[in-house]
């Protein structure tokens, strides 16, 4: 018998041992002192050990001493973030073994993995591609053979439609392998655009991310960071001070607050990275694995049909006085379900996902709290973003209305409001998914057409009594078409509240709309829940051909 069968021989006798003792009724601890005593058993093939080995250095990245480093400073290493965000034990690893090029360019140590983790699982149950880069591997520096990794997992990401999650934690581009970097940059970049609209790729900043590596994030759908531990800046505090002298730290310049509510780039932050993981599942439980699926519906303990009274009462009678549109959002989508982006950014406008009857939804509208609702030039960016990251993956838009216009300024006019507001516009007639809008108060002028009006194409229009649908609001009105009468009038001031009041009541309702067809029905605030919900149902399957062409040129 040659040495193979002779083993497994002695295994399948062992087996066999182990079964008749079970039958036998022998308690499992003691079947199990069998195991650990598996003294028949041959000696482990030489080049199992290898493999063995070998997978146990490619755990160990760039050595025990750095994990600890990277421990102390409360951050997880790339295989901890990799098993925190798929189901357990769904991971399957590709290509653990790469290392760098074996050449002069790259006289350093080499080390398995070559500072990235790559492969794919499941998420929700739903699958997912992955890549973690690794900083205790000279600082998650990024050169050519790791490039070749995270592509790769990208390519399959798109072969198969699913989603792509990338974990950064990297010095950039690794310093010693020159240009061979920058182009492995610019494979990533290039696969970030091209695959944009295909599956929803989301990046998490869990360490550094700086010079041009942070245009790989700004790339995707989404970038989550963590408070006080991700940063992410072109230039770093040092040059910025010999370019321009100003003195600023890491955390100010491009920490996750200044992202998230400065400069817009952090869609989502988190108080810790396990928290930034569970957030990354929550948000891919919204979404569809490519742009030809649904998303996926859940089944809702909430019911479609719940009117809710309190929103009866949320529009002041007083049209000057402020109210909540995250408090109406709330009452109407599923309990619990709302999750905003881009919070703290551009707070004017809100922007999130939710779900409706167990359907995913995106949701779009103003918060009339803040600067009245008016739409300025970040407004108009945060709005448009979302409204196209919606449309390429099947999500339909509830748009809520309540905005006097646009911002008016000479700052905003020649910072290019007009160009700004113009996207929102192109977004809005882009999107062929299902667009259902409620007015709920003011609907002035340009905000009316671009927030999702019908002729925008938006498929059901729906108004509460309080709604304001004109060109303009009453004071400005009055001013323009009696300004005459005013001026010859014995008692300006009141002629003046005399004629806005009279353009209040002739102009200022939803009825004038809903006479001409512009708003499909008025519609009880309590009402909109199950309304919204019957619309979404009754447009599930539109289906919109859109003309032929390369690509659009949209305003950016
Ligand atoms: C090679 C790098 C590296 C890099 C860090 N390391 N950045 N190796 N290329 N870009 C190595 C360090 O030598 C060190 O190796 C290990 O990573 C950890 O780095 P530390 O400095 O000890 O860590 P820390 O103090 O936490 O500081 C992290 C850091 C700093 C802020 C990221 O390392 C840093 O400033 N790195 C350079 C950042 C940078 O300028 N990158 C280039 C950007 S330009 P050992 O062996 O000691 O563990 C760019 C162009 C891309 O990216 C263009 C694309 C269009």
């Amino acid at each position: 018998m040659n040495i193979r069968k002779k083993h497994a021989f002695r295994f399948r006798q062992h087996i066999v041992k182990l079964i008749t003792m079970k039958a036998a009724g022998v308690p499992a601890q003691h079947r199990l002192v069998l195991l650990e005593e598996r003294t028949d058993m041959p000696e482990e093939d030489p080049r199992i050990i290898e493999l063995r080995s070998m997978r146990e250095k490619a755990r160990q990245g760039g050595g025990a001493d750095r994990i600890a480093k990277q421990h102390a400073k409360n951050k997880l290493t790339a295989r901890e973030r990799v098993d925190l965000l798929l189901d357990p034990g769904t991971f399957q690893e590709t290509e653990p073994f790469v290392t760098m090029r074996d050449d002069e360019t790259n006289p350093s140590e080499k080390t398995l993995g070559d500072g990235v983790v790559t492969g794919y699982g499941l998420v929700n149950g739903q699958r997912v591609y992955v890549y973690a880069q690794d900083f205790t591997v000279q600082g998650g520096a990024l050169g050519e053979m790791q490039s070749h990794k995270i592509c790769r997992v990208m390519d399959l990401a798109v072969q198969s439609g699913a989603p792509i999650i990338g974990m950064i934690d990297s010095g950039g581009a690794r310093i010693q392998e020159g240009v061979l970097s920058l182009g492995g940059y610019a494979e990533i970049f290039k696969r970030n655009s091209l695959y944009s609209g295909i599956v929803p790729q989301i990046s998490l900043i869990l360490g550094p991310c700086a010079g041009g590596a942070a245009y790989s994030p700004a790339l995707t759908d989404m970038i989550i960071m963590v408070e006080k531990q991700s940063y992410m800046f072109l230039t770093g505090p040092e040059v910025i001070k010999s370019v321009t002298g100003e003195v600023v730290d890491f955390e100010s310049l491009g920490g996750a607050q200044t992202h998230h509510c400065i400069s817009g780039l952090a869609t989502l932050t988190a108080d810790s990275e396990k928290n930034a993981l569970a957030l990354t599942r929550r948000v891919l439980s919204y979404l569809p694995a490519n742009n030809v699926e649904n998303p996926p519906a859940i089944s809702c303990d909430d019911d479609p049909n719940r009117m809710d009274e309190e929103l009866n009462h949320l529009v002041p009678v007083d049209p000057y006085l402020p109210y909540s549109m995250h408090e109406a959002i709330q009452h109407v989508v599923d309990a619990g379900s709302f999750l905003e982006l881009q919070a703290g950014f551009a707070r004017n406008a809100i922007v999130g996902l939710a779900r409706m009857g167990g359907m995913s939804v995106g949701i779009v509208s103003q918060e009339p709290s803040v600067m009245a609702g008016s739409i300025d030039l970040d407004a108009a960016d945060k709005i448009t973003r979302f409204v196209r990251f919606c449309d390429s993956f099947n999500i339909p838009l509830v748009t809520f209305v309540d905005s006097p216009g646009f911002l008016p300024g000479v700052d905003q006019e020649h910072r290019g409001i007009i160009r700004h507001g113009a996207k929102v516009l192109y977004a809005y007639s882009e999107a062929s998914v299902p667009k259902i809008s409620i007015v709920t108060r003011k609907a002035y002028g340009g905000a009316y057409v671009v927030m999702s009006s019908k002729y925008l194409g938006t498929d059901i229009n729906f108004a509460w009594p309080s709604a304001e649908i004109a060109v303009m609001g009453p004071e400005g009105a009055a001013n323009i078409l009696y300004r005459k009468q005013i001026d010859a009038a014995a008692d300006p001031a009141a002629e003046r509240t005399r004629l806005t009041e009279e353009y209040r009541q002739k102009f200022l309702n939803p009825y004038a709309a809903a006479s001409k067809g512009y708003v499909d029905d008025v519609i009880e605030p309590r009402e909109t829940r199950a309304r919204v919900i019957a619309a979404l149902l009754a447009l599930r399957d539109k289906s919109v051909t859109a003309l032929a062409r390369k690509h659009g040129n949209m305003p950016v």
